[in-house]
């Protein structure tokens, strides 16, 4: 029941209360007594609404840092660089109360190695229905944005969605997938609600999520990543300052990221590149025992290692990465068990 449904009652109750006062001071009192015991009664049913109904509301939508490093440490493999800059930057966000701008984040990386993963990791640590939140909202290019010639209505039409669902709720969270095949261009149409403003036509977005997907930058990752382990050197031992600049100029400057030229990057509005590194064969044997462990199967490592075994791997010579991370494991375990 709506605050307001309940005032024009309490209202109506209160009117018609003060009506009766000239008749008889008795039945006065016992309509204001009603009133306010309705009133109270409506509150509790208001409750017991926001109970069971998702709301954009502390007990539906509150982070859960615990839950997020848990998640990150035991279920997100291979990862190091991402999982640290993910947990600073969703934690330093979400405890600051009046932050000055939404959270922007950028992931890369190549095909299968967590990307919608981890999105789908955050959701479930600020929303109590995780990706199924009404306040969750994912856009995908090739499907909500396929052709080109109708750019200008994608651009409106992505705006208007963005402020109606702010509007809405402030806590809202955007994942857009697929960025690498986004047209150049239709990002900066709401490049507005991503800047250092407090209020845009009333409605604030300064406590929303922005979350984009891609795997522009792929190549320079997979490219660090290759070296360290011709030189020998640990995974551990990449440091974000080994990627980061490889990976802001592929963004910024190819035509294929959905960043191209945007004034996205040339004003700062990305608070972090998230870079994804490529999978090892040990990283595709912990995707295939959690795959089990999801599947209430007894986790069997003979049969992690064989799908392992028989994914493909790159470069050809050294068989060092996964073609397709993690990607497929879900259902080659379907031969194996
Ligand atoms: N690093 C990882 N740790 C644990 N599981 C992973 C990891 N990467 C991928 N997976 C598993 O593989 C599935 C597919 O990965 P995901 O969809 O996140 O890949 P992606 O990076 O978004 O790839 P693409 O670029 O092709 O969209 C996930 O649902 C998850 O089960
Ligand atoms: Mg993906």
């Amino acid at each position: 029941m709506q605050p307001r449904r309940q005032h024009v009652l309490l209202l109506w109750l209160l009117f018609y209360s003060s009506m009766a006062e000239a008749l008889e001071p008795i039945s006065t009192t016992i309509a204001v007594g009603m009133a306010a015991a309705l009133t109270g009664i409506l509150a509790r049913y208001q409750n017991i609404f926001y109970y069971f109904h998702e709301c954009c509301r502390p007990e539906w939508i509150s982070f859960n840092i615990t839950r997020l490093k848990t998640d990150l440490d035991n279920k997100l493999f291979g990862q190091h660089i991402a999982s640290r800059i993910i947990l600073k930057a969703v934690n330093g966000f979400m405890s600051n109360p009046n932050p000055k701008k939404p959270l922007v984040l950028s992931l890369h990386g190549w095909t299968g190695t967590g990307k919608n993963f981890v999105s789908q990791l955050i959701a479930e640590s600020v929303y109590a229905e995780g990706m199924h939140s009404r306040f969750v909202h994912v856009f995908t290019s090739t499907l909500h944005f396929p052709h080109a010639e109708h750019m200008a209505t994608y651009k409106s039409q992505l705006q208007q969605w963005v402020r109606g669902n702010v509007t809405n709720c402030e806590r809202s969270m955007f994942i857009f997938d697929e960025m690498d095949k986004m047209h150049p261009g239709l990002i900066d149409s709401i490049k507005p609600y991503l800047d250092y403003y407090d209020k845009l036509d009333g409605v604030s977005y300064r406590k929303s999520i922005f979350i984009f997907l891609s795997n522009a930058g792929g190549d320079g990752i997979i490219q660090t990543a290759l070296e360290f382990w011709k030189a020998g050197k640990n995974r551990e031992e990449i440091e974000l300052k080994d990627l980061e600049t490889t990976l802001s100029l592929s963004v910024f400057n190819n035509n294929k990221s959905g960043f191209f030229h945007t004034s996205l990057i040339d004003k700062n509005l990305v608070d972090f590149f998230v870079p994804f590194l490529p999978l090892e064969y040990q990283h595709v044997v912990q995707c295939a025992m959690a795959e089990m462990k999801a599947r209430s199967l007894e986790p069997n490592p003979d049969v992690a290692d064989q799908v392992a075994r028989d994914l493909v791997y790159f470069p050809k010579s050294e068989r060092v990465f996964s073609v397709k991370g993690c990607k497929t494991i879900e259902s080659k375990l379907d031969f194996y068990t």
